[in-house]
């Protein structure tokens, strides 16, 4: 059992600006894992801050929480013009996930944000809710990295048709999702090269979310594609943020010098994205037994 005390001893790092950003990822991480009112009043606080990453974390770990006691700092943070997109978009994204209907009117106003990342995430977190409620004998499929995700699989299973709908910029963005979420539940070196191919599609948020399940997926074959866009500077720092990460959770030595280079990008986002990703890349090459490591931390100090 973890008692309050404990959960505030966690909260407290991940609010604290003097800690390190990994130390807090870890707590925000140890905390999304325990859950409770406490652990959402903590990780609300935390939107004060001034790191987009760290804040678009917490938001993407509220929706994961599938908790409706997050929906009203959700709903703040998807109207504060004031944060920056990238942590509007995943305040929309999880309301998405929380799934429930009383949020619809929102997002559909929120679809005509002149902040694309954000129109685009309400439309899609739109289309979630209307699914789930079409759907309500079916579950929208339970993910292999039990991640809540946007949109459910698409039923095809071939690779081939499957790539043909996510590489299409003509089609609707909830079906290119849904053949991105299929791709990934598929597995295997062909589904991810069709991913990685959608690196170079039209939408930054549609490349963010591939880059994304390319980090859930570990796979090395995508090293190459999700490198180059690290590196372009044409590339909008929310897809090269997700790369970032992607290639810390493949954490294969072809990703080490590249996560190092970054480290010292001229975008905050970038470069705290790459410190995170070391950590992960750490983590992943050690025989470290979690990375929401926040309570057993607490208790060897005991
Ligand atoms: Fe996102
Ligand atoms: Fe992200």
């Amino acid at each position: 059992m973890v008692t309050e005390k404990e959960v505030e001893l966690i909260g407290r790092i991940l609010v604290d600006p003097k800690q390190t950003l990994t130390a807090r990822f870890r707590a925000l991480f140890t905390l999304r894992n325990l859950g409770g009112p406490e652990a959402i009043e903590w990780i609300s606080q935390a939107f004060a801050d001034d790191s987009a990453l760290l804040k678009h974390e917490l938001a993407y770990c509220l929706g994961q929480m599938q908790d409706e006691r997050a929906t009203p700092v959700l709903v703040d943070v998807l109207q504060d013009t004031r944060q920056e997109p990238m942590v509007r978009h995943e305040a929309g994204e999880a309301l998405g996930a929380i799934g429930n209907p009383k949020v619809l009117d929102l997002l559909k106003r929120y679809s005509n944000d002149p902040v694309i990342e954000v129109a685009e995430t309400c439309q899609l977190a739109v289309k979630r809710l209307e699914w789930l409620q079409e759907n309500k004998t079916k579950s929208p499929g339970d993910s292999p990295y039990s991640s809540v995700d946007p949109a459910p699989p698409a039923e095809e299973q071939d690779v081939g048709k499957l790539k043909e709908v996510l590489l299409d910029d003509s089609q609707p963005l909830f079906e290119r999702y849904r053949a991105m979420f299929a791709l990934r539940n598929l597995g295997g070196e062909a589904a991810v090269l069709a991913l990685a191919d959608g690196l170079r599609c039209g939408s930054a948020l549609f490349r963010h979310e591939i880059a994304y399940v390319l980090g859930q997926m570990q796979h090395e074959a995508c090293v190459p594609q999700l490198t180059a866009s690290l590196a372009s500077v044409a590339e909008s720092p929310m897809v090269r943020h997700e790369c970032a990460e992607a290639l810390g959770a493949i954490a294969k030595a072809s990703c080490l010098s590249t996560l190092k280079t970054y480290a010292q990008d001229k975008e905050q986002v970038v470069r705290e994205s790459c410190v995170v990703a070391l950590d992960m890349y750490d983590y992943e090459n050690s025989s470290e037994f979690q990375y929401a490591d926040g309570l057993s931390k607490l208790k060897s100090l005991n």
